[in-house]
């Protein structure tokens, strides 16, 4: 069971003698669940029509949407022999800005594909804001709040944007899980897809996957919030249900209907998202390095060492400071035995995002929270919190006693 092997690809098979045949197998333990044949680039998500198709430059004809030849283009004599795998492009920029993905993956009046789609952030994407004077809108973009040299960079009319840097990415990857041990052969993007399964429902795969069956995950049982990490909660989507909610909804009664991230209207639960705290926590358990804050990162312990991970609230501490929101539920004298866990892309957008550390945008069905500078975030909690009264107030620097981890006196972590 363990040897069977399954093309991605394999509808050219003979139908075209003189197009040469290219194949990509994957060893398989289980049966495939996901093919190139159901990949977005593969035109089948989100609609046939909208799959790989480069605008055509040379002079054979062109290749058929969808189509292998759009990315390893096997009849340009310019790129043969010159790039990897005879992709149209280098595969192995390295850089922040220049990337075999961002040929695409850029702004449609430039993009190398016909009628490239806008390509928003998770907080459009999954959190439904609206779209209207958003910014960016492609991934590109996403990650240009970081200059090439891994430095800060001004963007959307922001001065405390982040991305994830790709060059301490590749970096990270060297060496591990079958990448390349030279950071300049890998390509950044890799980290979190896999270009011959990527789906536009579950986009995603595990990095360290990436040497094994390099799988999409989410899309499966066993890959989901509730199967590793207990009820999950999913946030409102945009826009939230109208403040201030009825007090009742403090206490445990039920939340307004309203459609749910990656759930359906109305219900609590949403037994289908993604689990992407696993798919960050490959890296994040970790302490990776970074150049724009000249330090390492804290190692992120989403079972022990987290307020919003499994550790759960202090109890009958949490409402004296404030309550929580709808879809969350109070639990101010400790007695609720359900764990109230959140996950990495609530709070953080997996590209960039025109607040520090990749905050989002929109969260809880709240939009354009803006961190106006470092630490200043007490309206972006809110978006999920009633801060409390007393000496608690928006003017306090929040790090000193909230973040990650940080078993400080006062915040005990989050
Ligand atoms: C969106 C662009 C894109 C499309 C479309 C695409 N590939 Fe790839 N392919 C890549 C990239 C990028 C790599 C390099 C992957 C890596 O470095 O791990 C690759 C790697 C490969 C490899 C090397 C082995 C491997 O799995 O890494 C083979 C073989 C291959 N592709 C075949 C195919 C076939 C067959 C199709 C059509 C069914 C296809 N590709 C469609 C981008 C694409
Ligand atoms: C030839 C153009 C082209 C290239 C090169 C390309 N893509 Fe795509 N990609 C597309 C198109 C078209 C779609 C489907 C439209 C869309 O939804 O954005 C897509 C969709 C995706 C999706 C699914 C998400 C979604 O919203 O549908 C992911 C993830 C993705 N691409 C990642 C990559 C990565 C990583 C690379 C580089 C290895 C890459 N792409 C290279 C054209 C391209
Ligand atoms: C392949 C490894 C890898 C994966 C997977 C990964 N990260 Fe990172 N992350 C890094 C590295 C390396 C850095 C430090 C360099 C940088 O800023 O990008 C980083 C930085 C960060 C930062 C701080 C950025 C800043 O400048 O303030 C945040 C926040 C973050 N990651 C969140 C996430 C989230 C959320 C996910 C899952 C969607 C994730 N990461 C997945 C490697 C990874
Ligand atoms: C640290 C992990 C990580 C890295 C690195 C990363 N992505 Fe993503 N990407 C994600 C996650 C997580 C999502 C959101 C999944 C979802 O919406 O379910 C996503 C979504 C996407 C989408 C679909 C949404 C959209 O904006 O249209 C595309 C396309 C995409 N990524 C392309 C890329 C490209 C190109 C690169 C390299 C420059 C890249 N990603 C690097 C994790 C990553
Ligand atoms: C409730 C919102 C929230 C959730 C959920 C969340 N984060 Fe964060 N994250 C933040 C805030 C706020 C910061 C800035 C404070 C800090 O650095 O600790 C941050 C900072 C970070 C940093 C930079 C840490 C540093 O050294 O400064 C990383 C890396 C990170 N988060 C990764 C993750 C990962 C991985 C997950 C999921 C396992 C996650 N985050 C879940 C809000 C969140
Ligand atoms: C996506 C929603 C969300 C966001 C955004 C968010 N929180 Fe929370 N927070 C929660 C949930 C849910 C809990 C309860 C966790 C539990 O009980 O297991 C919680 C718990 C806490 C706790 C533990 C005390 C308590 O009430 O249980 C603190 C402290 C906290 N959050 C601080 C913050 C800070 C500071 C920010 C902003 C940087 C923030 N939170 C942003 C959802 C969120
Ligand atoms: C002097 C330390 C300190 C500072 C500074 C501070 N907090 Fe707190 N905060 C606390 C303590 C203590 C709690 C209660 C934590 C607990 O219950 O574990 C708390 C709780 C919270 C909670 C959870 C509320 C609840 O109980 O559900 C949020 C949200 C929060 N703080 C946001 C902020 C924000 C935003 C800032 C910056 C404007 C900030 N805090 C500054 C100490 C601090």
């Amino acid at each position: 069971m363990n040897t069977a092997s399954r093309k991605v690809f394999d509808s050219r098979e003979g139908t075209d003698g003189q197009r040469p045949y290219l194949s990509v197998t994957y060893d398989v333990g289980a049966p495939a669940t996901s093919s190139y044949a159901d990949s977005a680039h593969g035109n089948k998500i989100p609609a046939p029509g909208e799959g790989v198709n480069r605008k055509w430059v040379g002079t054979a004809p062109p290749y058929e949407i969808g189509e292998c030849s759009h990315c390893h283009d096997m009849f340009d004599d310019s790129i043969c022999g010159v790039n990897t795998l005879n992709l149209f492009a280098p595969l192995d920029y390295d850089s922040q800005w220049d990337n075999f993905c961002f040929q695409c993956h850029q702004d449609p009046s430039s993009s190398v594909q016909v009628d490239m789609p806008y390509q928003y952030t998770y907080s459009v994407t999954r959190g439904g804001a609206p779209t209207a004077d958003v910014c960016p809108t492609n991934v590109k973009g996403a990650f240009k709040f970081v200059n090439e040299d891994g430095t800060q960079r001004s963007k959307c009319g922001s001065t405390v944007g982040s991305s994830h840097f790709l060059g301490d990415i590749r970096n990270s990857l060297a060496g591990k899980w079958g990448f390349d041990a030279d950071p300049a052969k890998i390509n950044a993007c890799h980290a979190c897809h896999n270009p011959h399964l990527a789906m536009q429902d579950y986009p995603a795969s595990r990095p360290s996957d990436h040497g094994g069956y390099w799988e999409v995950w989410g899309d499966e049982a066993g890959e989901k919030m509730d199967d590793n990490w207990g009820t999950y909660y999913p946030p409102y989507k945009y826009p939230f249900p109208e403040e201030p909610l009825a007090e009742e909804t403090y206490f445990g009664g039920s939340p307004p209907p309203q459609a749910h991230e990656w759930g359906p209207a109305g219900t609590y639960f949403s037994p289908d998202t993604p689990d992407y705290a696993t798919l960050c926590l490959d890296c994040h358990q970790d302490a990776q390095h970074s150049t724009r804050l000249s330090r390492n990162l804290k190692v992120i312990n989403w079972e022990t060492g987290d307020r919003h991970g499994e550790k759960g609230e202090p109890g009958a501490a949490q409402c004296y400071y404030g309550y929580l929101k709808a879809p969350y539920e109070n639990d101010c004298w400790g007695t609720i035995s359900k764990r109230k866990v959140v996950m990495c892309t609530d709070c953080h957008d997996p590209h960039g995002s025109p607040n520090e550390f990749l905050l989002r945008t929109c969260v809880n069905g709240h939009d354009d929270l803006s961190v106006p500078g470092p630490g200043e975030w007490w309206d972006w909690c809110s978006s999920c919190h009633w801060i409390g009264s007393g000496w608690h107030s928006s003017g306090l620097d929040c790090p000193s006693c909230h973040g990650h981890g940080e078993n400080t006196a006062f915040g005990e972590g989050f």
